[in-house]
């Protein structure tokens, strides 16, 4: 029998638990497989430190946010040794394929390790960002906009009782998916994305005219977007892997700009972590299952270095070195389409 391993890492995301228990099931009941599973990422197969994986593991996980397995970004590549290591505790295990489901940075791993260095390795996407240019979607997004939906519906009735701005900034990192959906969902009065650079002057004119229509408005921010016209502090200027800068506060920047500017009254809620947190949406529990049950096939068929992906209603695989390469982010035709253009 062969014996397989299985690793999640980068930010934790609704459904990892769901994509453990579809490869376990399959691969234990229709192909006699064994697993092990490595703690924490990459730091796992670095340091050899495995639990069991089997059915008893994954019964009863397929509703738990967060995973089994713990998460980390250790990555292999900065470590002394790391290619080496890993090689190594594989043979201990005798782990013959590795399993990795994670973001760029997991994934950018796998691809190495699988095309230079010879460790067989199948990708599955996961991300709540909804960035990653192989997939129409990502587990974790739409459990992700469900919460920030919720936030919204419930701003609207404080803002409303008080009069106020209420600014709601929500995750995404560099991509403004999140805040696109979850604020066409509430029914946002401004969806700000960081693909657009937005005018504070325009946001202001807007609120002053909706107070006039007797409405009370509700600005979505992505972390991400960066305003036009005003500083806007930055967290460290520290770079991530595509080259950009890392922003942080931007929800809080823009309401007190917003009271400064047009007199009125505004607070802000950064929805943070929740939007990571608890049970996954149905579509993300069935849409990780399926990855799960489909990656497992791609090892049957010893079909390495490539990641399960969503296209239309199919599960494909791709090479996981061009999925990882380059990010999706919103096209400016659907902002505009949205009718929120602060462009
Ligand atoms: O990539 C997922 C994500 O939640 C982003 O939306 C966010 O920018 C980042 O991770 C937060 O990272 P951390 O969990 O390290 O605070």
């Amino acid at each position: 029998a062969r014996k397989i391993g299985v690793l999640t890492g980068g930010g934790d995301c609704p459904g990892l638990n769901a994509v453990i228990r579809g490869i376990v099931r399959k691969g234990v009941q229709e192909y006699a497989y064994e697993f092990v599973g490595f703690r924490d990422g990459w730091r796992g197969p670095l340091e050899g430190d495995v639990v069991p994986l089997g059915i008893p593991a994954v019964r009863g996980i397929l509703p738990r946010g967060g995973t089994i397995l713990g998460s980390s970004r250790t990555n292999p590549f900065k470590e002394e040794h790391g290619v080496r290591r890993i090689k190594e505790n594989l043979a201990k295990e005798e782990v013959d394929a590795l399993i990795t489901i994670g973001g760029e940075d997991t994934l950018g791993v796998a691809a190495r390790l699988s095309d230079e260095f010879g460790i067989p390795c199948v990708g599955v996407p996961k991300t709540i960002d909804n960035d990653l240019s192989a997939t129409d979607y990502t587990f974790g997004f739409d459990t992700a906009v469900g919460i920030a939906t919720e936030a919204i519906d419930r701003l609207h009735t404080t803002a409303e009782s008080h009069m106020r701005v209420l600014v709601v900034e929500v995750m995404g990192r560099h991509a403004g998916w999140i805040a696109l959906h979850s604020g066409l969902a509430g029914g946002a009065n401004a969806i700000l994305i960081p693909e657009q650079r937005f005018s504070v002057d325009d946001v202001c004119s807007w609120v002053t005219s909706r107070f006039k229509a007797s409405y009370a408005p509700i600005v979505v921010v992505a972390e991400g977007a960066m305003p036009k016209d005003g500083e806007l502090v930055l967290k460290d200027g520290s770079l991530d892997s595509f080259g950009h800068v890392r922003l942080s506060g931007v929800g809080e920047w823009l309401a007190k700009e917003i009271e400064r500017r047009t007199g009125k009254e505004a607070r802000t809620t950064v929805l943070g972590h929740v939007q990571r947190g608890g049970t996954p949406s149905a579509f993300d529990r069935w849409l990780a299952t399926r990855f799960g049950l489909h990656a497992i096939d791609a090892v049957r068929d010893g079909d390495f270095g490539k990641m399960v992906a969503l296209r239309g209603t199919d599960i494909v695989r791709v090479p996981i070195a061009e999925a990882t390469s380059r990010l999706k982010t919103v096209d400016p035709a659907l902002y505009a389409e949205v009718g929120v253009f602060f462009g």
